[in-house]
């Protein structure tokens, strides 16, 4: 898989990507992460990627050329299976859209700053909006590495049998179960006994006992929602 980053801040892209589990997913040739400076395909000197909004208002607004530049070079390498916008008031990622992105080939994850980008961006352009909550941050260049993040670590290889994805809060609609280490007695505080009972089936009928309690606890919503 290949992941396309277009950014007017690189920068901040450079270290979720230099650690750990992303990092190694490239190092082993699963995934292809590519960070784009927007200011280089900006056509004036000043290499300026924003401009005032027309009809006034606060805020500058992220121009349509440096942009079209940048995803008409990167379409003409390859074809994209999305052209994705990271938007505060796109589509709520899930961890079935994380599925349904960790299945496609080539992804764009346009970053958006200031007050937006030029709405025909948004008609032209791209072919899907995500967000990754209902707040707002100061640029998607975070949400960008979130959605990288929960596609690249279920791409097969990435994990290894122990941190498995099929295991993750969420995956069959439920949050995980707890999870304890050692020592088994601390200050008292004692892990359940099922656990150190050495019994696979009771131990995996107390964690889905565990997973289901929490979840209609903590997020029913999710239950029946898959
Ligand atoms: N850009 C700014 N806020 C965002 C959000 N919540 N999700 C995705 N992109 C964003």
């Amino acid at each position: 898989m290949r992941i396309d980053i277009i950014t007017c801040l690189p920068r901040l892209l450079e270290s979720p990507f230099s650690d750990s589990i992303l990092k190694r997913a490239q190092q082993k040739g699963l995934v292809t992460v590519a960070i784009h400076d927007l200011r280089d395909y900006a056509t004036n000197k000043h290499r300026t990627t924003d401009d005032y909004a027309f009809g006034g208002g606060a805020g500058m607004v992220m121009m349509i050329e440096p942009i079209d530049n940048c995803i008409t070079k990167l379409k003409s390498e390859r074809g994209y299976d999305e052209i994705i916008y990271m938007s505060p008031d796109g589509e709520m990622l899930t961890q079935s859209i994380a599925n349904q992105l960790s299945l496609k080939k080539n992804l764009i994850l346009l970053c958006g700053h200031y007050k937006g980008v030029d709405e025909r961006v948004r008609e032209h352009l791209i072919t899907r909006e995500i967000s990754i909550g209902n707040y707002v941050l100061s640029g998607g260049e975070l949400a960008a590495a979130v959605v990288a993040d929960s596609v690249i670590r279920l791409l097969p290889g990435v994990l290894n049998d122990e941190t498995s994805a099929l295991s993750d809060s969420f995956q069959d609609g439920l949050v995980a179960p707890p999870v304890y280490t050692r020592p088994a007695e601390y200050k008292g505080w004692k892990v359940p006994e099922v656990l150190l009972s050495g019994h696979e089936a009771k131990i995996n009928q107390w964690k889905y006992e565990k997973s289901l309690e929490r979840t209609k606890n903590r997020r029913p919503g999710l239950l029946g929602s898959n």
